[in-house]
């Protein structure tokens, strides 16, 4: 706008002089109008200056729109990232929800002994903590599988009296698979524990057994325990 601005004044100068005047202008030297030449001159001498100005701030300007694309395609990229991250978010929250859940863990839940007994028979753990699925019994003390799956089983149980053995068994339906055991002549308060991860079909049962002529003992302060959960399905 400057230049052209400059440029019509220029013009308009010039047309003013050589239209009221004759071109012996070094007569008029001597006179009170100014000179024109001069004028002239100062115009150019502005005109190149703005030119100068006006390619700096065209470089400027290119290097700024440069910029600004270069910082767009920076950012379509954030954005194209972000909505990955986002659809990867949701698959995980989508799996998780999906997943089957299964925990429980329960006490004994009796003052004293169970046991002996002359047969073998299921321990009932009723004081449930924690019973996420239901696929534990307390009533029975069964753990049935409702999912085919890898499982982790453990469980703590305490002794009292030296003339009585303690000692518990995990089984897999029909199947012992780990045990512990004290015989006899131990302190007040003795503990002992196992665990297994075990691979269970739909169906399979899971339980803790007191065997012929044992004893566990328990107290509120829930002494003897049993647990377990789905690692993961199969
Ligand atoms: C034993 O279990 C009961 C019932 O869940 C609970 O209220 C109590 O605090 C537990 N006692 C101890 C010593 O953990």
């Amino acid at each position: 706008m400057k230049v052209v601005f400059t440029l019509l004044l220029l013009h308009s100068v010039l047309l003013h002089y050589g239209q009221t005047e004759e071109p012996d202008l070094m007569a008029k030297e001597n006179s009170n109008q100014p000179n024109i030449w001069t004028e002239v001159r100062n115009i150019r001498d502005m005109m190149v200056e703005l030119r100068v100005k006006l390619d700096i701030m065209m470089k400027e300007n290119a290097k700024l729109a440069e910029h600004i694309l270069e910082l767009k395609k920076e950012n379509a990229g954030i954005n194209d990232q972000l909505k990955a991250y986002e659809t990867q978010l949701e698959e995980f929250k989508r799996d998780n929800a999906e997943k089957p859940k299964v925990a429980f863990s329960a006490d004994l839940g009796i003052r004293g002994d169970v046991g002996p007994h002359n047969t073998e028979i299921t321990l009932k753990f009723n004081n449930i903590f924690t019973n996420i699925g239901n696929n534990y019994n307390p009533t029975t003390g069964i753990f049935t599988a409702s999912i085919k799956g890898v499982y982790y089983f453990r469980f703590t149980v305490c002794g009292v009296q030296s003339a009585k053995s303690m000692g518990g068994f995990l089984y897999k339906n029909d199947m012992k698979i780990v045990s512990v055991g004290q015989w006899r002549n131990h302190d007040q308060h003795r503990y002992a524990s196992n665990a297994a991860v075990l691979q269970l079909e739909v169906g399979d049962v899971v339980s803790m057994k007191l065997l012929p002529g044992y004893t566990i003992y328990d107290s509120p302060d829930n002494l003897s325990s049993f647990s377990g959960f789905l690692i993961h399905p199969l």
